[in-house]
């Protein structure tokens, strides 16, 4: 089976009701990144961290895949599928997708204050929140596991190795603006057909470059009918 790589980020939530964050009425319209995801402003003020992230996860339990998640999963059938995402929604697990790589962390996962790297911290905590007071395994206040920035991002080196193993790459809903993951792209090899799927596309052209200027709900099924085409004149 071809291996597909499908790198996603906020633009494909959007139509299940999720905000992105960098688009009018984006996220970033209405909160400071300052104030929110960074990890001087967890300690700066952890309880304004907290409630922010605990309403972003209550408010996910009422959100659904949409078909572009759905198209994702389905085609798992044709392809060896690996999706890595920049997203801290479960929409593609929901979806059924059975790889996913977060790159930016999980909404549904906690994780250590002293220690946000340390996996053995880790714990599901599905759509509740988290209080002052509750505690990692490390004895730290619990927090939520998000990759702030100023913080590393761990997952970037095995997403950088299934980009550099891909025979097609699809790049979904980012506006390639925040490293390293908008430098995924860079890890394709030469002759690996990209698809790039945006109403607002911000990419350079390159010669393998396929740009879909559409939503996600109508632009990935487009683009996998375009696989399939060229598969066939190949
Ligand atoms: N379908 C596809 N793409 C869409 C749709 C849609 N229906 N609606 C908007 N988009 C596109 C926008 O045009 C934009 O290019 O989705 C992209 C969203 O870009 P951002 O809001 O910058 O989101 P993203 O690229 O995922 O941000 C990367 O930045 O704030 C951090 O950690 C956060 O993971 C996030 C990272």
């Amino acid at each position: 089976m071809e291996k597909l790589v499908v790198l996603t980020g906020a633009g494909i939530s959007v139509e299940s009701g999720i905000k992105a964050f960098r688009s009018e009425d984006g996220l970033w319209e209405n909160y400071r990144v300052e104030d929110v995801a960074t990890h001087s402003a967890w300690y700066r003020n952890p309880q304004l961290i907290l409630d922010f992230y605990n309403t972003m996860r209550t408010n996910l339990q009422s959100k659904q895949p949409n078909r572009a998640h759905i198209s994702i999963a389905e085609r798992e059938l044709e392809y060896d599928i690996s999706v890595i995402t920049q997203n801290v929604d479960n929409l593609h697990e929901r979806a059924g997708s059975s790889k996913v790589l977060h790159l930016h962390g999980e909404l549904t996962k906690a994780c250590s204050s002293r220690d946000e790297s340390d996996v053995s911290t880790f714990v599901e905590i599905g759509y509740n929140p988290i209080k002052m007071g509750d505690k990692a395994n490390d004895g730290s206040q619990l927090r939520p596991q998000i990759v702030f920035f100023e913080e590393a991002v761990p997952n970037i080196e095995p997403a950088a190795r299934l980009v550099q193993n891909a025979d097609i790459l699809m790049i979904i809903g980012t506006s390639m603006q925040v490293y390293p993951a908008a430098g995924l792209i860079r890890y394709a090899k030469p002759n690996v057909p990209i698809y790039f799927i945006d109403p607002q596309p911000r990419v350079s052209p390159q010669p393998n470059l396929t740009v879909i200027a559409e939503p996600a709900s109508t632009g990935v099924d487009k683009a996998f009918e375009m696989i399939e085409e060229a598969r066939m004149n190949a």
